[in-house]
């Protein structure tokens, strides 16, 4: 009985209304009516107080407290959210939420090694994928070889070769990923110089020129001739990036397509845009396209079809920049990747603008 509230709130109220009662008792001329008028009273509220006390400012919390590490016993920390998090005036109340928000952090933290446990898995999986596809074909041709095809002078040449090749791309593998890893982990280091992205862009697309003649697909570059394009940035990686990008729009259009690059500058960013009329990118795979190892055509031994990881090599260059890659796509319609560099404004052109500018205000 005396384990609840009410229990304990009549044991006290039970002593306290007879203390009142004796005392009063003491005084002189004190009718029994008075007496048992304030022993009634005194119960009634003591009772009441003690009760509301008990109930509401120790009890309950107490509940609370009890049910919350019942909870985190069976690891059900679902339920627990900020919203738990009230303040509360009793000391108990206040032991209550330090727990909620204990039991919060721990959440969080189971929440985080269960991702990062998830993206292990399929990282050592997509990996192991991508580098059994040349160790197998590499291995297959030298061990034809051995077997015998050696002696056979004209497919010794062809399989050497063929092997050559699976090895290569092995190494182009092996080069992102470090490149990438070295890029995450912050020892990349960005070298910053000042050049004409003009010119970079019309290397890279020299350099693709061959491939997308192949295919009857032309690249066309527009830019205004009057102006320079100086930015400041990594030459290399922005190399990188182009070509990643330019190729990308030359590889996932059909023969016979059309890719646009165009370079605008506006008072202080230089805006580039890569757009294809190819076979776009659905939705879904739009928000994970720049995931490394992730590609929409699920055949990884596609002729054309690359690692993967340009795209999550991109985004990284340029978040090494300050900048960010945009990109929007229709299915059957085509796509079109966007980002910007700074504009270094070159001795001419700032000329130029202070004479407007004067010209505006005279
Ligand atoms: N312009 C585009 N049009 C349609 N799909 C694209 C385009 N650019 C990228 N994609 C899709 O996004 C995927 C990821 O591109 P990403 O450049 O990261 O890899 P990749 O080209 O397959 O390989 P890598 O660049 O490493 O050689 C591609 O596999 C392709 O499915
Ligand atoms: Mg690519």
């Amino acid at each position: 009985m005396l384990t609840n509230s009410r229990g304990i709130s009549l044991v006290l109220a039970f002593a306290i209304s007879a203390l009142v009662a004796a005392f009063l008792s003491l005084m002189p001329d004190t009718s029994a009516t008075l007496l048992l008028v304030a022993w009634g009273l005194s119960f009634s509220v003591s009772y009441l107080l003690v009760t509301i006390t008990l109930e509401f400012l120790v009890f309950r919390e107490i509940g609370n407290i009890y049910s919350l590490l019942e909870k985190i016993q069976k690891k059900d920390l679902s339920e627990i959210n900020d919203k738990s998090l009230r303040s509360s005036l009793s000391p108990l109340g206040k032991i209550n939420s330090i727990i909620n928000s204990y039991a919060l952090a721990r959440q969080k933290e189971i929440d985080t090694l269960q991702k990062t446990a998830e993206f292990r898995k399929e990282f050592i999986a997509d990996i192991s994928h991508e580098l059994k596809t040349p160790i197998f074909s590499a291995q297959g041709y030298i061990h034809t070889l051995l077997d015998g095809a050696i002696e056979d002078k004209q497919v010794r040449l062809k399989f050497l070769k063929r092997a050559a090749k699976s090895l290569d791309s092995l190494d182009v593998l092996v080069q992102d990923l470090l490149t990438l890893n070295q890029m995450e982990s912050g020892v990349i280091k960005f070298i910053f110089t000042e050049f004409d992205l003009k010119l970079l862009i019309e290397e890279v697309i020299e350099e693709l020129e061959h491939k997308a003649s192949k295919r009857k697909i032309k690249i066309d570059f527009s830019f205004d001739h009057e102006k320079t394009y100086i930015t400041k940035a990594d030459y290399q990686k922005i190399y990188r990036v182009c070509q990643n990008l330019i190729y990308n729009a030359v590889k996932y259009n059909h023969d016979g397509g059309e890719v646009k690059v165009s370079l605008k500058s506006s008072k202080s960013t230089l805006q580039i845009d890569i757009k294809d009329n190819g076979q776009g990118i659905p939705p879904d795979d739009l928000k994970r396209i720049f995931e490394r190892f992730y590609r929409v055509e699920k055949s990884r031994n596609k002729k054309d079809g690359g690692t993967g990881l340009g795209l999550a090599i991109v985004k990284h260059i340029l978040e090494g920049h300050q900048s960010k890659i945009s990109v929007s796509s229709t299915v059957g319609k085509g796509s079109m990747f966007s980002f910007s560099l700074p504009l270094i404004k070159d001795k001419k052109t700032l000329e130029k603008e202070l004479a407007e500018n004067k010209a505006s205000t005279a």
